[in-house]
Order: C-alpha cells, then sequence, then structure tokens
C-alpha cells in the first residue's frame, strides 16, 4: 500500500488518484447564460444530489490546473444564477465529450456539440432535449473552495422543475434504470455505461440486520464465504427456525456433513441470492 499526502502531490497527480479512486460520478451536463444572453453548455462530473427536501444538486466548476482560469460556466452564473442539469445518457456521450473543448467565451456548446436548445419554463438557460432528464435550477450558493489553480466550486443548486422524458419510464411513471442508461465518469478517458450486466440489485435490510458480529463464529471465519456473503447473512434480523433447517436438510443436503462441502454449498446459494436457503444450509451443520 502506498500512503500519500496531498500537499506533496502535483496538482495533475492528486487529481489523478482522486478521479481514479473516487468513480463512477454522475455527469450534470449544464446549460448557463451569461447577462448578455450568451448560452454555454458543459459536463461536470464533481457533481451529486445532497438534499430532497429542499431538492439540492450541487457542481463543481474548478478552476483550470494549468492556467487557474474559471468556467465560463462560473462566469455565467456569477452574472445569471440559474441552471439547468442535464443527465448523460450513453447515447449522447461523444456529443458531450466533445462540449467539454476549451472553446473561447461566448461559444454555444449546444451548436459544436450538435445537441438541441429547448425553452426552458422556469430559468433562462435552455436545456438539452436530447437528455432524458432535465432539471431547472435556481442558484442558491457558489462556495469558493480556492483561489488556485484546481480550486473547485460548490455552485448549490435547487432544483425548481423536472423534466423526464416518457421513453425512460416505467408504467407507473418512475424513472427505469435500464432505460435511463446513464453513463458515469471514472479516472484518465474511462466511463461507465449503467446498463446490463453493470447493473444489479440490493435488497435493502427491511428491519436492523443482527450484523456480521453476531454470526455463529465458525460461519464468521469461513475460510470459504466472503465478505459480501457475511454481509448478506448479517442482514438477517433472525435466523431461521431449527424445524425448518432440519426439513430444509432432509430435502436438500443428506448425507453431506463435511464442513467444507456445506460452506461452498451455501456461498454458492448466497451468490445466486438465496439467503435464506444459504443459512439453512450453514445451520445444518449444528443440527446433525
Ligand atoms: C465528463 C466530463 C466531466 C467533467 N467534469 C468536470 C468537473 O467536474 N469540473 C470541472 O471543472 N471540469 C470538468 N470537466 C471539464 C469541463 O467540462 C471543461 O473544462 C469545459 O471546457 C468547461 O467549460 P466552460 O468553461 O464553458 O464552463 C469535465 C469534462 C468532461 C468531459
Amino acid at each position: 500500500m502506498i500512503t500519500l499526502h496531498p500537499k506533496e502531490l502535483s496538482i495533475p497527480a492528486l487529481q489523478a488518484y482522486l478521479v481514479h479512486a473516487i468513480a463512477p460520478r454522475p455527469v450534470a451536463f449544464v446549460s448557463t447564460m451569461d447577462k448578455k444572453g450568451n448560452v454555454n453548455l458543459s459536463p461536470f462530473s464533481f457533481f451529486n444530489a445532497f438534499s430532497t427536501n429542499p431538492p439540492i444538486v450541487v457542481f463543481s466548476p474548478a478552476r483550470s490546473g494549468k492556467t487557474n482560469a474559471t468556467k465560463h460556466t462560473h462566469d455565467n452564473i456569477l452574472e445569471v444564477p440559474e441552471a439547468v442539469i442535464n443527465v448523460v445518457n450513453y447515447e449522447m456521450v461523444h456529443q458531450v465529450s466533445l462540449s467539454s473543448s476549451d472553446y473561447p467565451k461566448g461559444v454555444n456548446e449546444f451548436e459544436k456539440a450538435g445537441f438541441t436548445m429547448m425553452d426552458s419554463e422556469q430559468v433562462k438557460p435552455p436545456r438539452v432535449k436530447e437528455s432524458p432528464v432535465q432539471m431547472e435550477c435556481k442558484v442558491k450558493d457558489i462556495i469558493e473552495l480556492g483561489k488556485n489553480a484546481g480550486a473547485g466550486n460548490l455552485v448549490v443548486c435547487e432544483v425548481v422543475l423536472l423534466h423526464i422524458s416518457d421513453s425512460v419510464l416505467n408504467e407507473k411513471k418512475q424513472i427505469d434504470q435500464h432505460k435511463l442508461d446513464l453513463v458515469g465518469r471514472l479516472g484518465a478517458n474511462w466511463y461507465v455505461r449503467a446498463s446490463g450486466d453493470a447493473l444489479f440489485e440490493l435488497i435493502k435490510p427491511r428491519g436492523v440486520g443482527m450484523g456480521v458480529d453476531a454470526l455463529p463464529e465458525k460461519i464468521r471465519n469461513s475460510k470459504v464465504l466472503s465478505g459480501n456473503n457475511l454481509g448478506q447473512l448479517g442482514n438477517a434480523e433472525k435466523i431461521p427456525a431449527r424445524e425448518e433447517v432440519i426439513t430444509y436438510k432432509n430435502t436438500h443436503l443428506k448425507g453431506i456433513t463435511s464442513e467444507a462441502e456445506i460452506h461452498s454449498i451455501a456461498k454458492k446459494l448466497l451468490d445466486e441470492g438465496r439467503v435464506e436457503d444459504g443459512w439453512k444450509t450453514l445451520l445444518s451443520l449444528e443440527n446433525q
């Protein structure tokens, strides 16, 4: 393991470590306008949601690591404190990347990158028609984190209107994560596509799980079960009843008494998401 002091690293080296490690990051595709009405459009992956009530999202246009110049997005927001944050899906990602080129101030990246401007209802900057979710925002605060090259500026936005394309909704008018097909940014030139095998579901604990520390010692110290498996088992509020274990054992585990084999079977069940059966398998050893 290497241990690094941020102050001893160059800005590009530190940035590279941070953006590889803090990943994937969602991408805010931000449309802003200066006081003369010139439109700007740029992506920012130092971005996230921080509050639902009020609905607050924050992104960070940083000072250039090379020239210390502020981003046009930042300058515009100081003039007109409004923005539209558009999400980025896989279909748009090459155009989004193009829009991040260092065009001179006043150049409209909607045109440069080939996107369509769509009027907003409550703010001046236009929306990106091609983006499946568009958030009209009022800027509540700008928190400057420094004056030196690489310093971020937290743009605290309140979402005042949310537009969602029918194409990404299910029959209950909720967003279908598969249909949305978002991309995320990682380190260097890496992106991730939130679709197919990259998506998986993890059932949230319903109550308060017993915890890994409460698992029987032989399970907790298993050489076969992984940390994820122990997490699955520790999520249970209570262990299956003895009678259930015996019935399961007589039906599925007849004649299997070796601990290594039982742990391997349990691991397979847990990896398939069959936590209850995994538990019964492991407990069968104690009910022989
Ligand atoms: C996917 C992606 C994410 C980016 N994220 C950030 C970011 O979080 N902060 C930042 O300052 N620049 C970020 N950039 C670079 C800016 O988009 C780029 O500097 C752009 O030219 C800024 O435009 P502006 O000066 O017109 O505001 C990102 C670029 C890409 C392609």
